[in-house]
């Protein structure tokens, strides 16, 4: 079983990666923008670099992996943001901007979407695959009652109509993989640690998220 984790050095992604890495048979491959190019193996745990809005270093993460594995049994992105140190998400129009509206989107949609374009060839072979892409509740057009968050919002419906469109399209071409698009709940990570006071702490605590069974 091979498992590759997108953003596994922080928050929901390096959980998810010591879940799986306690799996011995299991071979996870973590990938960050903090690793260096070269795959780099401790045990059943690979680390290797990779930006998922930069498409030099998607193929350079698939030349790695290539090098090791013929195929992905799960790809797990957890990729995604939502504030840097120049803007936190919009209360109002007025503070929408193209800059954080066009990071936001190619982060949290065309990253995850191009990201499966190039890995493609990985997940041809005849055996059940799971790709599973971590989205938000935020990104419901039903459900947004509250307004706000405009680039973060919108791309998670983007990456939520992406994945789908992709579902559709592949269960023709690749039936053997199946979708999906996962809203974790509010978890305390960087992400949220500027938005989760209201939570009780034991609601949102990484410990929270039950190992996966396979
Ligand atoms: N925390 C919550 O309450 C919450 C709620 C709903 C949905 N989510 C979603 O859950 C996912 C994980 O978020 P988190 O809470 O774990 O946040 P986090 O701790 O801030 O982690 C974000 C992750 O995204 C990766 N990442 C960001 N930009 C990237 C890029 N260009 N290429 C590759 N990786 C990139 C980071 O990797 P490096 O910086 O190491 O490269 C990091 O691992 C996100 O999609 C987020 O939208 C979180």
């Amino acid at each position: 079983m091979n498992i590759l984790i997108i953003g596994a050095n922080r928050g929901i992604g390096k959980a998810l990666t010591d879940l799986c890495a306690a799996h011995q048979n299991w071979q996870v491959i973590g990938t960050s923008r903090d690793f260096d190019p070269e795959l780099k193996r401790t045990e059943n745990v690979w680390q290797v670099h990779c930006d998922i809005t930069n498409q030099v270093s998607i193929k350079r993460m698939r030349q790695q992996l290539t090098t090791q594995f013929e195929q992905i049994d799960w790809l797990l992105n957890c990729a995604g943001i939502l504030h840097t140190d120049a803007y936190m998400p919009e209360k109002a129009l007025k503070q929408v901007n193209a800059q954080q509206l066009m990071d936001n989107y190619q982060t949290n949609a065309m990253g995850h979407l191009l990201l499966i374009q190039q890995l493609e060839p990985l997940f041809t072979s005849p055996s059940a695959k799971l790709i599973a892409s971590v989205s938000a509740r935020i990104g419901s057009i039903e459900d947004n009652h509250l307004g706000g968050w405009y680039a973060y919002r919108m791309s998670k419906a983007a990456l939520n109509m992406g994945i789908k469109t992709l579902a559709i399209e592949w269960a023709r071409t690749h039936p053997q993989v199946k979708f999906m698009l996962l809203h974790p709940g509010t978890t305390d990570t960087d992400l949220s640690n500027h938005f989760n006071k209201g939570y009780p702490k034991d609601s949102y605590k990484l410990r929270k998220i039950q190992p996966i069974t396979y």
